[in-house]
């Protein structure tokens, strides 16, 4: 059926998500493998994306309008119909369209894939009425809090205030802009890429087209990195002919940066298949580094490193612009048990850095446990670490990242007339010359 098929491939997206419980990239990618992406036209597939990724992002506004057009609840047998609805609705209201394409596709659908369950008739009233009253309907409402889940929604409200979880929540709801980084003077690309230039040295283009179709992908003079996710190497300072450790670095952001600026970098990585993206990664970018599979708890260099750099694994909840899965697959358990790790990688980490050396210690979350509560925390448990705060002249004068203790601390709603940023935390701290 033509159009059925980047509608298909949605579900399928939605359903590995809110169902399997599966991160989106993980299934996007073998959708284009395996699944039904794979013999999708390049336009068809940035479609489906779409759908699956508008779907996830307006959950919450999406249920809403179906909830109210329901006598009932759809019986969890119906998940294809539910998800169906779900993404039509989606397509309806916020991709803007036309209904009558949407509608006859969905019903199509239904036709197809759905003999058992008598509901055509319904997908086919729902969808009509939602696109005669719902995009109207919908203005009244506070989009950022219903598409938050409640738990995400009390830890910013209480860490951040209401007003600015507001503004966090309402970043999340747009496809976020491309970031690139690159080797040597950004500006010098800027026209190239057609980009804007941040004042953190970031360039920033409107979203869509493939990356590997921008200047300066082949030769490997740039690559994809949000600009939040680019500060906490800049933090570290000159590091040119300086050895790095970087720990938990793959697919390898911040190892290419710092091999860039000339770092002798040591990467480590637990995971065979993320460093082989890295070691890619490298290869494309005629960059170097030593790479090493390791678990960062137990893995040791031969001596301590002047410059050690720990992105630990974390809840990624400052990551739902780009990835909006996050916020349906994350739960508060997952966050206590990341903070057990980051705590364990952040002891382990302190035999690995040398006297008078910088321990950088990061994660893309909003949370506080895993941000601030993790330094709190560890530098009352080694007494021979101290914060060396950080000066807005090392954000391109953005005073506005970093807190009341020198850390720096970036939101989505942060550069908000640019097109945001990640969440992002970073503290610097020192060990001691004497132990
Ligand atoms: C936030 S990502 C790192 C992103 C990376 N630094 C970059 O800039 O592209 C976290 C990484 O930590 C790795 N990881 C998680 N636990 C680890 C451990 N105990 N030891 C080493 N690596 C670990 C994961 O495999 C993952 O690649």
């Amino acid at each position: 059926m033509r159009g059925g098929l980047p509608r298909l491939a949605a579900i399928d997206l939605v359903e590995a998500v809110l169902i399997s419980k599966t991160p989106l990239d993980d299934r996007l990618a073998w959708s284009l493998d395996k699944g039904l992406m794979k013999a999708m036209e390049p336009r068809d597939r940035a479609f489906a994306r779409a759908i699956a990724a508008t779907c996830l992002r307006r959950l919450g506004q999406i249920d809403a309008l179906l909830a109210a057009r329901l006598e009932r609840p759809l019986p969890s047998a119906a998940h294809f119909i539910r998800t169906l609805l779900r993404c039509s609705i989606g397509e309806l209201v916020f991709l803007g369209t036309a209904p009558h394409a949407t509608i006859s596709t969905a019903v199509g659908l239904v036709k197809e894939h759905d003999k058992g369950f008598p509901y055509k008739g319904l997908v086919n009233a729902v969808l009509r009425r939602i696109s005669e009253d719902g995009a109207g309907e919908l203005r009244k409402e506070d989009a950022g809090k219903l598409n938050t889940p409640d738990w995400l929604w009390q830890s910013w409200t209480s860490t951040y205030g209401e007003k600015t979880a507001r503004a966090i929540a309402e970043a999340h709801l747009g496809e976020p802009p491309l970031d690139i980084s690159v080797k040597g003077d950004p500006a010098k690309w800027q026209e190239d890429l057609e980009a804007d230039l941040l004042p953190t040295g970031t360039l920033r283009r409107a979203g869509g087209g493939r990356i590997e179709d921008l200047p300066g992908f082949k030769s490997g003079a740039i690559w994809v990195q949000d600009a939040a996710a680019a500060l906490p190497v800049k933090l570290l300072g000159n590091v040119r002919g300086r050895k790095v450790l970087d720990l938990c670095a793959a697919p390898g952001g911040k190892t290419m940066q710092l091999a860039a600026l000339g770092a002798e970098v040591t990467a480590v990585d637990r995971a065979p298949k993320r460093l082989a993206r890295l070691s890619k990664n490298l290869k494309r970018t005629q960059l170097k580094a030593e790479l090493k599979e390791g678990d960062a708890a137990t893995w040791r260099p031969k001596a301590p490193f002047p410059f050690v750099l720990l992105d630990a694994p974390c809840s990624a909840t400052g990551t739902l612009r780009r990835h909006p899965d996050v916020a349906r697959l994350k739960k508060p358990d997952d966050v206590a048990a990341l903070c057990g790790t980051q705590s364990t990688l952040l002891d382990a980490a302190v035999e690995m850095v040398e006297p008078g050396g910088t321990l950088l210690y990061c994660v893309c979350s909003l949370e506080p446990q895993e941000g601030p509560g993790q330094i709190e925390a560890f530098l009352a448990r080694h007494r021979d670490f101290s914060r060396t705060p950080i000066g807005a002249e090392e954000l391109g004068g953005l005073a506005e990242l970093i807190t009341a203790d020198g850390d720096l601390r970036t939101l989505p709603c942060h550069l908000k007339d640019r097109g945001g940023m990640d969440g992002f935390y970073a503290a610097r701290l020192m060990r001691a010359e004497q132990v």
